[in-house]
């Protein structure tokens, strides 16, 4: 009996998570708030804008995250180039630096400041 009713939690537990799971944004706007200003503020700028303290060094201006061409772009787009970097650019790639789950919630912080939205 004892096992039948561990086993029934286990499966409330399993099941129910991964129904909350399926409920919820796949990253976190406030924990990406905290890894953007810590790792990408610099360049991006507390507005997103391209505009942070050290991107006036770069020669390849940091992009504005804002702008329309950026926000055109799907989730998926910007992911990639926050895991793999750009090439011959300062963007270099996060993929080792943050785990998965951060960089999905810094892309959901992005996308928290400055929504998707496709060029009508
Ligand atoms: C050393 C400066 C620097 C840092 C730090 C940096 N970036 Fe970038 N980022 C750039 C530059 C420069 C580009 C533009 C490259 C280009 O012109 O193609 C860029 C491009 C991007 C793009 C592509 C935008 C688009 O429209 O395609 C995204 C998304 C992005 N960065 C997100 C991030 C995130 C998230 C972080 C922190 C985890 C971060 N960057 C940290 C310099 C930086």
């Amino acid at each position: 009996m004892k096992t039948f009713s561990v086993i029934c939690a286990l499966s409330i537990t399993i099941l129910g998570s991964s129904w909350v799971a399926g409920q919820t944004p796949r990253g976190n706007p406030q924990a990406g708030q905290g890894i953007y200003e810590q790792q990408c503020l610099r360049c991006h700028g507390p507005k997103l804008d391209g505009n942070g303290p050290d991107g006036q060094y770069l020669i390849v201006r940091p992009a504005n995250l804002q702008s329309q061409i950026s926000r055109a772009k799907t989730d998926w787009e910007l992911l990639i180039t926050i895991s793999n970097g750009v090439l011959f650019s300062p963007m270099h790639g996060f993929r080792g630096k943050l785990t998965d789950q951060q960089m999905l919630d810094v892309l959901s912080y992005i996308r928290t400041m400055a929504p998707f939205d496709a060029v009508s």
